[in-house]
């Protein structure tokens, strides 16, 4: 364990400037999992070198594949085809990485290999069940510590079966796990998903060449994979994080006087959730130069600081912003009026229990809260609330980000007991902040 790094951010100047941002997180696991199952060399452009990702690097690696880096950001993956992942010699070690864990072991579960997945103190508190119950029926046996805890020993079937499964909880990482496992199981594997989650997976299965259909279901879809294709090396762009970039347009929204561009940002409509309730609230927030990269839309977003004012967010956005919660409460603590952020239950087994955390946060800081079953209810201080507060981050890089950003623009400054867990998805963070206006010390 290297020792925590406390940071203090003290009231900023006005947020000036432009910006890209690190590539994003989903993306890039994808693009490094599916290109070490593809068949020749892709090149992947953006790639986030953020701890959690270099984790699914390393362990591809272990698993046969040849993965090189050119220079920052850029990456080669020769793959190895679906069946061809040769047994690692050593544990998996996914360090904070939920999407690591849970995508790999959906890889894993079709191979006819054992292997052992564990993580850090956050991700060995993480369910795996939710994985572990639907990947079982391919024909994977798994061993894990009580409570579906890592580590975990997963040994596949030498012929996997296609899966069919309606997930329980809106989650990508689950349907994205069945349908990773499906890709080396003969015949048709089916997810029903009762809410809409990111389609990154669908999308960049189909840029490898993989059969994907995708049905409308009321709120949610119906996913069928044709299993055991041949993937082909293909190109990635990999777009800006739009759960990164939370960061920086919320804080030049918050702080008077600012006005900021960031350039690039993934703005796919299964992620975008946060500006849509961001215009709500009255926020100045304007997106350029709309584009798509990589089969992925991206623009350049611009905010402007301006007053807030509250809102309710309804349960069917909550995947569409699922990461986004933490700093979208921080907005609310600056808005006119109390707000309610709906059905935020699956934000207790984030790599921190979020919806406490979250809370916690803006108490400390001299903002009322309350936790309402799976609500947080928000009272608006109609300006900057006093700050001055301590802040747990509890291993949770989205929770120390946040706290940031509320001493950036609250009346006196805000210290995080360990920003170092900002590097698992956002390296380069303080700089970044600090380069736009913010004082972090
Ligand atoms: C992710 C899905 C979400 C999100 C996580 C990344 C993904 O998790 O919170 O940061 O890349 O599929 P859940 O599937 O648990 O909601």
């Amino acid at each position: 364990m290297t020792a925590p790094r406390p940071l203090t951010a003290h009231p900023a100047a006005p947020l000036r400037g432009t910006t890209p941002v690190p590539g994003d997180k989903s993306i890039s696991h994808r693009a490094l999992m599916l290109s070490a199952l593809a068949i020749g060399e892709t090149r992947i452009t953006g790639l986030l070198e953020g701890e959690d990702v270099l984790r699914t690097a390393a362990a591809m690696r272990a698993l046969g594949a040849t993965i090189t880096r050119d220079q920052a950001g850029v990456w080669r993956v020769s793959g190895v085809g679906i069946g061809g992942l040769a047994e690692p010699d050593d544990v998996l070690d996914m360090g904070n990485s939920g999407t690591a864990a849970r995508l790999l072991a959906g890889v894993l579960a079709s191979h006819p290999i054992v292997s052992v997945l564990t993580g850090d103190a956050s991700l060995r508190r993480r369910p795996m069940a939710r994985v572990i119950e639907p990947l079982g029926a391919c024909g994977a046996a798994f061993t894990c510590r009580a409570g579906g805890k890592l580590p975990m020993a997963i040994r596949g079937p030498v012929h996997a079966m296609p899966l069919a499964y309606r997930l329980p909880v809106a989650s990508a990482q689950v349907k994205s796990a069945v349908l990773l496992a499906g890709l080396n199981a003969r015949g048709l594997t089916r997810v029903e998903e009762p809410v809409a989650t990111r389609d990154h997976t669908e999308n960049m299965l189909r840029h490898f060449g993989a059969e994907v259909v995708v049905e409308p279901d009321g709120a949610g879809r119906v996913i069928t994979l044709a299993g055991q294709p041949e993937l082909t090396a293909a190109d990635i762009v990999v777009p800006g994080d739009p759960s990164s970039a939370a960061f920086p347009l919320v804080a030049a929204l918050l702080v008077e006087g600012s006005r900021i561009t960031v350039q690039g940002v993934g703005i796919n409509p299964l992620r975008a959730g946060l500006f849509s309730v961001l215009w709500e609230m009255g926020a100045k927030l304007s997106v350029e130069n709309e584009r798509t990269e990589g089969g992925e839309k991206v623009g350049d977003i611009i905010a402007e600081a301006g007053p807030l004012v509250a809102v309710e967010t309804p349960p069917e956005i909550t995947p569409s912003m699922i990461d986004e919660f933490p700093v979208l409460a921080v907005a609310c603590a600056f808005a006119r009026g109390t707000s309610r952020l709906r059905h935020l239950g699956e934000l207790r087994v984030k790599e921190s229990d979020r919806l406490a955390g979250t809370a916690a946060l803006l108490a400390a800081n001299g903002v009322r809260t309350e936790i309402d079953g799976d609500d947080l209810v928000v009272h608006g201080l109609g300006g900057p609330p006093p700050g001055g507060g301590q802040v747990a981050t509890l291993m949770d890089h989205r929770l120390a980000m946040s706290a940031l950003v509320l001493g950036s623009a609250a009346a006196a400054p805000v210290r995080v007991d360990d920003a170092a867990f900002i590097d698992t998805s956002f390296p380069g963070f303080a700089g970044l902040m600090t380069g736009l206006g913010c004082h972090f010390a």
